[in-house]
């Protein structure tokens, strides 16, 4: 094991309750009505992708022009912004600070794949701006996550062969993209969300550098 890939909304950091709430508020104000069973799909997913989920959920989706839908698009994403103006390193999640630590003194290196846009802002706001050695630019990539490409590009970036890298998700749609690269997989959260996921942790918590290295080897080797 070489390189481990990191999600960064809802592993990192909790920015995935903030994504919900912006999404909720936008769709409201179009009269749609969006829960947290929901929100499970948008999760991992782009924003684009999302606003096109939601519209569809709401059978709105031939009610928008391309241009309506950027504006929408921007709308959730100031008010997501405004949200997350506050975060600190306090933010981060429990056991990720240890985790980060601890695989670096394995000499493993870290990739941030990350469909999100607001990475690198996030990152400096949570003081982890230099820890990682490549962040995936996700505007650069064809297709968003189910497909592998992010995480592709994440070990192909770093030197790395995919079965090399460990992934670590939070969404299905993560989870299913880092098996589909070929890559060992850590889901945390929801057993059955993840179930897809090589081995799912209930928490950040819970992982750690000689849990995730077990993984590994028990899964590679
Ligand atoms: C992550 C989150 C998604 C979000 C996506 C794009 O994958 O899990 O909920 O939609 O990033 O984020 P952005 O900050 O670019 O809108
Ligand atoms: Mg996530």
């Amino acid at each position: 094991m070489k390189a481990v890939l990191f999600d960064l909304d809802g592993v990192i950091t909790d920015t995935a309750v903030y994504h919900y709430k912006a999404w909720k508020a936008l769709a409201a104000k179009i009269g749609i009505e969006i829960d947290e069973a929901f929100n499970e799909q948008l999760k991992g997913i782009s924003r684009m992708d999302s606003l096109e989920s939601i519209l569809a959920k709401g059978s709105k989706l031939d009610a928008y022009s391309e241009e309506d839908k950027l504006a929408l698009a921007t709308e959730k994403n100031d008010l997501y912004k405004t949200m997350i103006q506050q975060m600190t390193p306090e933010d981060i999640l429990p056991g990720i600070n240890d985790l980060i630590s601890g695989l670096k003194a394995k000499g493993m290196r870290l990739g941030l794949a990350s469909a999100s846009q607001n990475g690198p802002m996030i990152l400096e706001k949570l003081g982890l701006k230099d820890t990682f050695d490549e962040i995936v630019d996700p505007a650069q990539l064809k297709a968003g996550k189910p497909d592998p490409e992010i995480f592709l590009t994440g070990a192909q970036d770093l030197g790395f062969k995919p079965e090399e890298c460990v992934g670590i998700e939070d969404a299905a749609a993560g989870v299913d993209a880092i098996n589909a690269a070929g890559m060992v997989s850590i889901g945390v959260g929801n057993e059955q969300t993840l179930q897809k996921a090589t081995t799912v942790v209930p928490d950040t918590a819970s992982l750690s550098a000689a849990l995730v290295e077990r993984v590994w080897r028990e899964t590679v080797e």
